[in-house]
């Protein structure tokens, strides 16, 4: 999945013949999932219409303050479309809009968009090859660029003026690939390396049978998709699930019982930054699982049960620079089990569960949680869907590392 998937793209055309490649380049964000609008200056409409535009952004393009063909016309409003992106892109960025977005000569409404923007502005410079050298053009790449404007730098091939040399706007398929390397490389935990377990455990019995638990594997798998989003490289071990990770930065290790748990966990744990334990392990399994199946010869069954180990305080115990996260699902005397728990297993924060929440618990969707650190500071969160639970967690350790 592409880095630009559900991202929303402001692209800013101005009037160079490149416009003609934007066609294309409007369908490449649309197909890595991106949801994009479009505003033109007016000359670029001598090189790329709206309407193809409008039919391959599925949104409708802008390029006046105001449409004059309109009754009662009103205003497209530049300050609403800047902020709406999470980024904008200019391409082609011709000399002349280049010297307005450096100088804020706002005469059309592209240039007042870009000036009303607070996202990151990338653009893409074309032009021919004498006036991409030219000194006024190198000093708006320089103030573009001390304004915190990313800059596509333009490829070197035939001009359309018959020359050829450096000027041609960088083709859409790598003014693509450009933005979403550089989307990438800023995640907030590019380069950190999480552990994640998640779902339940099976403690056999005998070859046939288990002892097991009701944990769907959702809110590791969510929290797993959310750091690995933010750029971090998830080792996610997991125990016996129907759910699925598919993203590239995540590595899925299936494990089937706690000890099986226990050890992958810590052939990793050494390497990584981060480790949250969200599995539902067992805290008991059979002492002496059957090597054959067990035959209902007898009236009553006795299966004698022993600890398992616990995974989290052995990383507990273990850790020296890892931030380290653990669950606790609580129905009693929540907030003081939870922090006799932070001590116990040696943990960073601790995310509480209470099953006296209403919309809390296993079978929901939802979820409320509490987070206490280890200097006991506690924060109530609001009841809400799994995955935006997951998204605080990342948030936690966004700005532990901020
Ligand atoms: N955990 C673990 N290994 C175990 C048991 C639990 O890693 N053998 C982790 C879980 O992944 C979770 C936390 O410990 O992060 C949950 O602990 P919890 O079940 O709430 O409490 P326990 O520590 O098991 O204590 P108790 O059941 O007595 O409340």
């Amino acid at each position: 999945m592409s880095v630009l998937s559900g991202k929303k793209i402001l692209l800013g055309i101005s009037g160079g013949i490149a416009a003609y490649k934007t066609a294309s380049l409007v369908r490449l964000f649309i197909k890595a999932g991106a949801d994009v609008r479009v505003v033109m200056t007016p000359a670029s409409k001598d090189f790329v219409t709206p309407l193809t535009l409008s039919t391959l952004s599925k949104n409708p393009v802008v390029s006046t303050f105001f449409n004059e063909e309109e009754k009662d016309a009103e205003w497209n409003n530049h300050v609403e479309l800047g902020l709406w992106a999470d980024f904008m892109v200019i391409a082609p960025a011709t000399a002349n809009t280049m010297s307005k977005m450096a100088s804020g000569t706002c005469d059309n409404l592209l240039i007042a968009t870009y000036l009303s923007a607070k996202c990151p502005v990338y653009f893409a410079p074309a032009m021919d090859l004498d006036m991409y050298k030219h000194p006024s053009t190198l000093a708006s790449f320089t103030s573009l660029q001390k304004f915190g404007n990313i800059m596509i730098p333009a490829e070197t091939g035939e001009l359309a003026s018959g020359l050829s040399g450096e000027g041609r706007m960088a083709e859409p398929e790598n003014i693509v690939a450009f933005i979403e390397a550089d989307i990438l490389q800023k995640l907030p935990l590019k380069g950190k390396k999480i552990l994640v377990t998640a779902g339940p455990t099976y403690e056999a019995i005998d070859p046939v049978r288990f002892i097991g638990n009701h944990s769907s594997g959702k809110m590791g798998l969510d929290i797993a998709l959310k750091a690995a989003n933010q750029g971090a490289e998830i080792i996610l071990i997991s125990g016996p699930t129907h759910l699925q990770a598919k993203h590239q930065n995540i590595q899925t290790i299936f494990v089937t019982s706690a000890q099986e748990m226990h050890d992958a966990c810590h052939q990793y744990f050494d390497n990584v930054d981060v480790a949250i334990a969200a599995a539902a392990v067992a805290d008991y399994r059979p002492k002496n699982p059957s090597s054959q199946k067990i035959k209902k010869t007898e009236a009553t069954l006795q299966i004698e049960l022993e600890k398992t180990t616990d995974i989290l305080a052995a990383l507990g115990q273990k850790k020296n620079k890892q931030f380290l996260i653990g669950f606790a699902l609580e129905t009693e005397n929540e907030i003081e089990n939870a922090k006799a728990k932070i001590v116990k297993k040696n943990l960073d924060l601790i995310v509480l569960n209470s099953l006296n929440d209403e919309g809390a618990g296993f079978k929901t969707q939802t979820n409320k949680v509490t987070f206490i650190d280890k200097n006991f500071h506690t924060e109530p969160m609001n009841l809400k869907p799994k995955e935006q639970v997951a998204e605080d967690i990342i948030n936690k350790i966004i700005q532990h590392y901020a």
